[in-house]
């Protein structure tokens, strides 16, 4: 990927905000709970390595990630402590992953058994997490008799193996209604009555879970989306704690003109000027994860709402302007100027999706600029 850096749009990212909103869990959590930085998929576009180095600073103690290659940049990184890859990972790379100290998950005992030879000719030893569907659908053991396999298969092969996890993830731990979570808890608590010997590390909070659900257990706190000063359940459900954004998204009009009733703007000419308008451009499209339906949207010039008017394209979208501004005015795509504020959550709420999607769509070709390193 080629990064703009010669380029009049970036993001920012406030490592200061990163690290109070993991302070702000580390104290709500208990003693023996530790705090895992979920940094998958470039730290939801915040940028892995500055975040995964600012989040050890603040007090984690270990990583989620969701493909090898992301622990293998983190190792690369130097950055010492748990690794753990949440989603399933190809039994042919199990050396590879023992080789660079990285935890994985495991839903089948396939895996264990494809992996074990491999293994054991490497003299390597794998990490595992033992992953349980409790009312995911996803990946994981949801039958106690298959559960019961895999557990005898580690016992087995204690030189291929350290069972050093096992987990379960909620898929409503950010709704009002508190029926389906419920019984994910008891299919967890049931399935995990087969487990004799507790593996070290028992979880099954990711954010959401943390922040509602904060008696739900387990001895990691899986951290996601939060820790990026945003809340899991959009708008839904208040938060407990005072969380800061960390993200802002700004660019610059590069282009800006006067166009007469009945002119056009962007391809399929959606958009009509009815009077006699300002029109800014500004150099960023779909391309950088800005999404083509955000037409009709408002970004803040000079402190002032504007709306997108026109399709997105794939590197550039125009604005109404209230006036005539300068060229290199600041545009605020996400963050805050002057006393507005346009939020990653009000874009997703626009786009009808979820301030995860919002901030994992951004490109790796914008830019990415680290501010308030050391303070929190
Ligand atoms: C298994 C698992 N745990 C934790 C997380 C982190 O979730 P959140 O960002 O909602 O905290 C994810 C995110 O997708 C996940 O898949």
């Amino acid at each position: 990927m080629v990064v703009g850096l010669h380029r009049n749009a970036q993001v920012k990212v406030d490592l200061g905000a990163i690290k109070h909103n993991i302070s702000a869990e580390l104290k709500r959590m208990g003693k023996e709970q530790e705090l895992f930085a979920v940094v998958k998929a470039n730290a939801y576009g915040h940028g892995i390595i500055p975040v995964a180095k600012a989040a050890k600073e603040a007090g984690a103690t270990g990583f989620c990630v969701a493909l090898i290659d992301e622990g293998i940049a983190l190792r690369q990184a130097n950055l010492a402590g748990t690794i753990l890859i949440l989603g399933v990972t190809p039994a042919k790379d199990a050396v590879l992953m023992a080789e660079n100290e990285l935890s994985t998950a495991v839903g089948d005992l396939e895996f264990l058994q494809t992996s074990a030879p491999l293994l054991a000719q490497a003299g390597k030893k794998l990490k595992v997490h033992l992953a349980l569907d409790t009312g995911m659908g996803r990946i994981g053991f949801c039958k106690q008799a298959t559960l019961k396999q895999a557990l005898d298969f580690l016992a087995k092969h204690p030189k291929e193996f350290e069972f050093e996890g096992i987990f379960t993830h909620f898929a409503t731990a950010d709704a009002k209604d508190e029926s389906h979570y419920q019984k994910q808890l008891a299919k967890f608590n049931e399935l995990m009555a087969v487990v004799s010997h507790k593996p070290r590390y028992v979880h099954v909070a990711n954010s959401a879970a943390a922040m509602w659900h904060d008696d739900c257990g387990g001895n990691v706190i899986r951290y996601g989306i939060t820790m990026y000063g945003l809340n899991p359940s959009g708008d839904e459900l208040t938060l407990p704690t005072t969380i800061k954004p960390a993200l802002s998204f700004e660019s610059e009009l590069v282009f800006v003109k006067q166009l007469v009733p009945g002119d056009t703007v962007g391809y399929g000419k959606t958009y009509t000027t009815k009077t006699t308008e300002w029109v800014g451009t500004v150099p960023v499209g779909y391309a950088d994860g800005w999404l083509r339906r955000m037409q009709g949207y408002h970004v803040l010039i000079a402190g002032e709402l504007c709306e997108i008017i026109g399709r997105v394209c794939m590197d550039q979208f125009m604005v109404r302007l209230p006036r005539k501004l300068p060229l290199g005015t600041k545009v605020t795509l996400i963050g805050q100027d002057g006393t507005k504020q346009v939020t990653a959550q009000m874009a997703a709420q626009y786009a009808k999706t979820i301030n995860y999607e919002i901030v994992c769509n951004l490109s790796e070709r914008l830019p990415r600029y680290y501010e308030n390193n050391g303070v929190n």
